[in-house]
């Protein structure tokens, strides 16, 4: 008997550390609105949408499919970046510093130092224009790392290419801890960065 609907819809999986965790860097408080509420927006959001793609189809009602795909492309886009994202941190001590290894490897070839993608990145989160990412992705065609922005959580998204490290810098991200202060929360995120996770999703 194949699963119902309700059965298969989008879940949220538990964040991999405590809410307090990322403290002083992202406080209890910032992780828990950002984790409880607006990760969970986006998931209960496409979900809403398949119910209703499903009620309308059973009734052969008439739908507006433009306006679906877009608002169904926001929400999937919310929900699948922010399950990316939260893995890839670590609590300050345990992650953090610069990467080893294969990731290093893959940094170093494309971007000569550490240095010098870190300063790249950090120019690509500052700059994001109101609300989006910054990520550095996986290039199977070129077997390289490139930096890319993404602009809101569907816009500039490279079909082909795998996301290892991402930054979100809407702000819901940061503003209970940072205010209007971008930067602080973006130079402070480092000390965050679970290397050993943005390595295993290198193919
Ligand atoms: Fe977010």
């Amino acid at each position: 008997m194949p699963l119902t609907l309700g059965e298969r819809l989008y879940s949220q999986p538990p964040l991999p550390y405590d809410y307090g965790a990322l403290a002083p860097v992202i406080s209890e408080e910032q992780l828990k609105t950002h984790y409880d509420k607006h990760h969970a927006a986006y998931v209960k959001g496409a979900n809403d949408i398949l119910l209703k793609l499903d009620k309308a189809r059973r009734e052969d009602a008439e739908i507006d499919m433009k306006a679906i795909c877009k608002e169904f492309n926001f929400n999937y886009g919310g929900l699948t970046l922010h399950q990316l994202f939260w893995p890839i941190m670590a609590p300050p001590g345990t992650g953090g510093g610069k990467p080893g290894g294969k990731i290093a490897d893959y940094i170093e070839k494309d971007f000569g130092t550490f240095e010098r993608f870190k300063k790249e990145f950090i120019q690509v989160a500052m700059s994001c224009e109101g609300s989006g990412w910054a990520s550095l992705n996986y290039c199977g065609a070129t077997d390289g790392v490139q930096i890319n922005q993404v602009e809101k959580h569907n816009v500039n998204v490279p079909a082909q290419q795998k996301f290892l490290l991402l930054l979100d810098v809407w702000e819901h991200a940061y503003y209970i801890d940072y205010k209007n202060e971008r930067a602080k929360f973006v130079n402070g995120w480092w000390d965050l960065v679970n290397w050993d996770e943005v390595e295993r999703r290198l193919p």
